[in-house]
Parts: C-alpha cells; structure tokens; sequence
C-alpha cells in the first residue's frame, strides 16, 4: 500500500513538499535532509553534490546550506545562480527536483546565525586547510579549522522556484509541478 501520508490532492502537494522541507532541515533521519545540489561550471559542465539543509522558510521559499567559500560551487554559483536542488526518498518512493536560484553570504544577520551555529559542532568542516578540491599527495581531511575560519565560511541561500513532484505508488504513479512565488504557489498535474 501507499504511504496514506502522501498528498492525493493537487491542493496539497505544495504543503507537503513544504512540511518536508521543514522536517528535513531539523532531522537528519528525513531524506530532505540530505540533497543534491546542482550548478554549472565555467565550461558549462553540470555538476551534482550532496549537501546538508539546515532551515527552510515558507514564507520566502528559501533553503539554506552551508559551505565553503573556497569550493568550486561557491565559484559555479557566483557565475550562474540558476540552480537545481534534488532528493529522492525511497521509503516514500518520491523524487523531487527543485529549481531556484542561489545565493551567496558571508556576512550579515542570518550569516551570523548560521556561524554561531556552525561554530559550535563538527561543522568547522568549512575552513580545513588547505580547502576543498586541493589536490594532495596523501588523504587526509586536512589541519582542523579554527575560528578564523570565519573567512571561508558562507551560507548558500537557495531561492526556491518550482518543484517538479513525483510518487512512484504502487497503485497509481503521481506527478506534479509547483511554482513558488512571494504571494503562494500554484500546481498542475503532469503525466509522469
Ligand atoms: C553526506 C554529505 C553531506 C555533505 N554536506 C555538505 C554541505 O552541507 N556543504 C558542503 O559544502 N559540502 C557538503 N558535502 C561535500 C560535498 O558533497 C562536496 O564534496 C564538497 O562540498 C565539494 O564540492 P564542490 O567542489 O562541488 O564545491 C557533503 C558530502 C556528503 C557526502
């Protein structure tokens, strides 16, 4: 049987990949917690990684993720701020391929936020030295930030656009479009 959590109706489908959002930002059991984040290169290559959300805000449709100022995303976001966000949760069977627009912080209210929180953990992974996609000659994860890793630290702001819904049921398969916007959202059913 289908997960009777799964929204069947048109109107609900953008609540529910809201309410995931949401759920995915503050559990790290949740497959919304972990995404793929898509961009293009200098040379126009499309480029996938994983990252982790840590908040999400209905009511500016924005994502946020933490990264690297020194990491080639930073640099692919900075070119080209189109973006894609992509998740696949396998106990629910639904893919969701997110579309937006990225943007970068490295300073100001919700960077302060943020850094206060990164700060505090593990997540000091964002100013190892030297920085990510150095190349070296053994593995190694490199010399352990400190806090002057305030510098490479940067908060990647990902604008929610569309979502492109799909449930693969085992009764019926389910497919819908959502577009966010300020003033709400709106949906239509497409043939999966
Ligand atoms: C489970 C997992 C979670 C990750 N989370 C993040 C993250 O939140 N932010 C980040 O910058 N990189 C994260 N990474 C590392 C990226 O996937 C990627 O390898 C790294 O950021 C370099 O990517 P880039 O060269 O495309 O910028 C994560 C990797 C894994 C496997």
């Amino acid at each position: 049987m289908d997960d009777p959590s799964l929204p069947t109706d048109l109107n609900d489908i953008a609540p529910w990949i809201e309410r995931s959002l949401a759920r995915g930002a503050s559990d790290p059991r949740s497959a919304f917690h972990w995404l793929t984040l898509t961009s293009v290169d200098g040379t126009g290559r499309p480029q996938a990684r994983t990252v982790v959300l840590r908040e999400f805000c209905s009511s500016t449709n924005e994502l946020v993720i933490f990264t690297d100022r020194r990491s080639t995303k930073v640099a692919d976001v900075e070119r080209e701020p189109r973006t894609g966000l992509h998740v696949y949760d396998a106990r629910k069977r639904v893919q969701l391929r997110l579309e937006g627009s990225s943007q970068l912080e490295t300073c100001g209210e919700r960077w302060e936020r943020a850094w206060a929180r990164a700060k505090q953990g593990t997540l000091l992974d964002y100013g190892r030295e030297p920085g990510p996609g150095t190349p070296i000659d053994t593995p190694t994860s490199g010399e352990m930030a400190t806090i002057d890793s305030v510098d490479t630290f940067t908060v990647l702001i990902f604008t929610l656009q569309k979502a492109d819904y799909l449930h693969l049921g085992r009764e019926q398969h389910r497919r819908a479009q959502v577009n966010f916007t300020l003033e709400g959202s709106s949906a239509t059913w497409l043939v999966p």
